[in-house]
């Protein structure tokens, strides 16, 4: 989808079957190669950050085919270990793939990887963790090139619990023989699913989700897995954001409240109603928000996530008083904040702080997504603006949204998707 127009005003009510999780697809998909078997993966995306991951599958001689939200992959035909730029660009989850190709094959060399434009997105620590497990790496101008000359299990230790490196620590480590812990390690509930799945695989790996995780490496793999991907939280924050911010009623069928917790719980000190069912998570907004008494600091799990800051800054537009955000994760995630001022929201962008004091009305807008949450967030204020609003570079949203101009109708939101 190009643009997604949206006149805003309509209250929402209805369900929404929460997409499975992106960030697990992505090292999920790139440790489908590790066995040299078949892993059909469930409750799959179809996303194009996971078309891309399959796009690189492919190039390293897998053989990758969708049935539905299933997407299977045979790995037995992997013949190469690089993967160029052209592909590693589209998207920073590609550099997962780096552990996953020096699981399987004790080389990798890669192009730089891509992803929103959030500021510097260095790779020391992947480096680091690569030493750690005696992998070289060498930077040739424009390839990465590691080679795990002589490989053995050890003590990794990130100093910053980054959930990309934590996830090539993992995948690596799960190749070489011996164990592994790793110290400081990220605790995204993503971590713990890219475990669950190495588990089916037959690596023994414990402690994923806390801050300590050992991996027993070189083992025999199974040669068939099957797994099903945790529901995407972030997908979950943005649309209890999308209906804190039009009003109603919206039920996300299948999300964990445990995972959008910190975002939850201040939707409901702002005044949002949330009830949580079996597998489901329920948001009810009927009266005028406040501003939460407190700074939003998006930090590592289970701290404020910083890709539920744009939709949950995009939240509190309308809300009575002023709310204040830190953000210590990434230099440039306040791209949604010129879009929103052109809607009328007093927002103020000072380094890593932004202050947002509530207004009383938005109206809709000419806008323009600059990356992937913040543009999810552009439609989240756009349902509570007056009038309407067309959003382009809805391609960002694609990345990773699945239907999402669908998903905001089925709740009742006048949204369409445009060419
Ligand atoms: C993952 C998520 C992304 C999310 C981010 C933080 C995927 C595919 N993407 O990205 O949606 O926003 O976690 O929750 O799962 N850093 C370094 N050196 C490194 C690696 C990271 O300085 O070698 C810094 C980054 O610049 C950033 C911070 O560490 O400031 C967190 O990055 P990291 O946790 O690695 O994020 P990603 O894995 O890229």
């Amino acid at each position: 989808m190009k643009k997604l127009k949206i006149t805003g005003g309509a209250q929402l009510s209805g369900s929404i079957n929460v997409q499975g999780s992106k960030n697990s697809a992505l090292p999920i998909l790139a440790a489908a190669i590790v066995s040299g078997g078949e892993t059909t993966v469930h409750n799959c995306p179809a996303i194009s950050d996971v078309e891309a991951a399959l796009e690189i599958l492919s190039y390293l001689g897998c053989r990758t085919e969708r049935d539905g939200d299933s997407v299977f992959v045979d790995s037995s035909g992997f013949s190469r270990t690089d993967v160029p730029e052209s592909l590693m660009c589209r998207m920073r989850g590609s550099l997962c793939f780096l552990g996953a190709i020096l699981c399987r094959a004790g080389e990798a060399r890669l192009g730089y990887p891509g992803g929103c434009r959030l500021g510097p997105r260095p790779i020391d620590i992947h480096v680091k963790a690569m030493r750690d497990l005696g992998i070289e790496a060498e930077n040739n101008g424009d390839e990465l090139v590691f080679r795990a000359e002589r490989p053995r299990g050890g003590i990794v230790s990130l100093s910053f619990p980054s959930v990309g490196a934590t996830e090539n620590a993992l995948l690596a480590a799960s190749g070489v023989r011996g164990t592994t812990v790793i110290i400081n390690a990220a605790r995204e509930p993503e971590i713990k699913d890219l475990a669950a799945y190495l588990q089916r695989l037959g690596v023994p790996v414990s402690g994923a989700g806390t801050a300590e995780i050992t991996v027993e490496g070189g083992v025999d793999y199974k040669k068939t897995a099957e797994h099903s991907l945790i529901p995407d939280r972030i997908a979950a924050a943005t649309y209890l954001c999308a209906a804190a911010s039009a009003g109603g009623r919206v039920e996300l069928r299948g999300a964990v409240y445990e995972d959008v917790a910190s975002v939850a719980e201040i939707l409901s000190e702002m005044g949002c109603e949330i009830k949580t069912g079996k597998n489901s998570l329920e948001l009810i907004k009927n009266r005028p928000l406040k501003a939460p008494g407190r700074e939003i600091i998006t930090k590592p799990y289970p701290g404020f996530p910083t890709d539920a800051q744009p939709p949950l800054m995009a939240a509190c537009l309308l809300s009575e008083g002023e709310t204040v955000f830190r953000e210590t994760m990434f230099e440039s995630r306040y791209r949604q904040a010129p879009e929103l001022i052109k809607m009328g929201a007093d927002i103020r962008v000072d380094g890593k702080t932004a202050s947002v004091r509530g207004v009383r009305r938005l109206t809709g807008a000419e806008l323009r997504a600059e990356d992937l949450r913040g543009g999810a967030a552009l439609a989240v204020a756009a349902l509570a603006a007056e009038g309407e609003s067309v959003i382009s570079g809805m391609e960002y949203v694609d990345r990773g949204y699945e239907g999402f101009d669908m998903a905001l109708k089925s709740i009742g939101a006048r949204a369409e998707a445009m060419e």
